[in-house]
């Protein structure tokens, strides 16, 4: 099979299964972590294949994903042996997907160029509009309110900002994702100092 058979024969089982995912990781994230993955590769000279296959993968086996979706490694290595992938190929797929779904603390030099690349899309794609679409979409599907000033109850939207969306920027593994996270960071320093110019306002009116 030649390498586009492939990735269009997966993306569409891959695509299919994640058709309603509800936790924010539906297909269109995928499509989305795919797309920027793969331009980051070009820029980037790194294995365009691997880098798609791996984003494509990405949240497959990741615990969040709800049951009926999520595959465990042995059988995305199945999925990927029946289209024919070389057993080189798969090696460092499921290397790349393994380390970036459990979120496991292996350091850079330990993740290879086209994992770095694939972490650094889905992380691009956790800010700018978009990340904050799902932001707030994740904090609704769990129950957590937008915003709470007093602070009674820190599992709010907001918050996520603080704790991970305005950190992603210097996590950047590559100068092309370094670069795209810029425009999407400043967005949402615009979109906090906008909310708390309008919370700020209600508050005042309040009074
Ligand atoms: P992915 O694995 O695709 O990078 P996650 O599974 O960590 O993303 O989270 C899915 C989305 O939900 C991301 O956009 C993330 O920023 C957001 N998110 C994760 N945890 C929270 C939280 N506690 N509150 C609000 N949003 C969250
Ligand atoms: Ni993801």
């Amino acid at each position: 099979m030649n390498p586009e058979d492939i990735i269009e024969n997966i993306k569409k089982y891959v695509y299919k299964q994640f058709e309603h995912e509800e936790s924010g990781h539906d297909k269109w994230h995928i499509e989305r972590v795919r797309k920027l993955a793969v331009s980051i590769a070009e820029n980037e000279q790194a294995n365009v294949f691997i880098v798609e296959l791996s984003a494509i993968l990405h949240d497959l086996i990741d615990e969040k994903v709800k049951e009926t979706i999520k595959l465990d490694i042995l059988e995305v290595d199945k999925l990927l042996k029946m289209h024919l992938v070389h057993k080189d190929d798969r090696d460092k797929i499921l290397k790349i997907i393994e380390s970036i779904s459990f979120r496991k603390n292996i350091s850079q030099n330990e993740l290879s160029i086209e994992g770095k690349i694939v972490q650094d899309a889905d992380r691009l794609d956790a800010i700018g509009a978009i990340g904050i679409a799902r932001t707030f979409s994740f904090a609704g599907s769990r129950g957590h309110i937008i915003y709470d000033p007093e602070k009674k109850n820190n599992q709010h939207a907001i918050q996520h900002f603080y704790d991970k969306l305005l950190k992603l920027k210097d996590l950047m593994n590559t100068e092309t994702a370094k670069h795209l996270a810029e425009e999407r960071h400043l967005f949402l320093e615009h979109y906090l100092q906008q909310f708390d110019l309008e919370w700020s306002t209600t508050e005042k009116e309040k009074e």
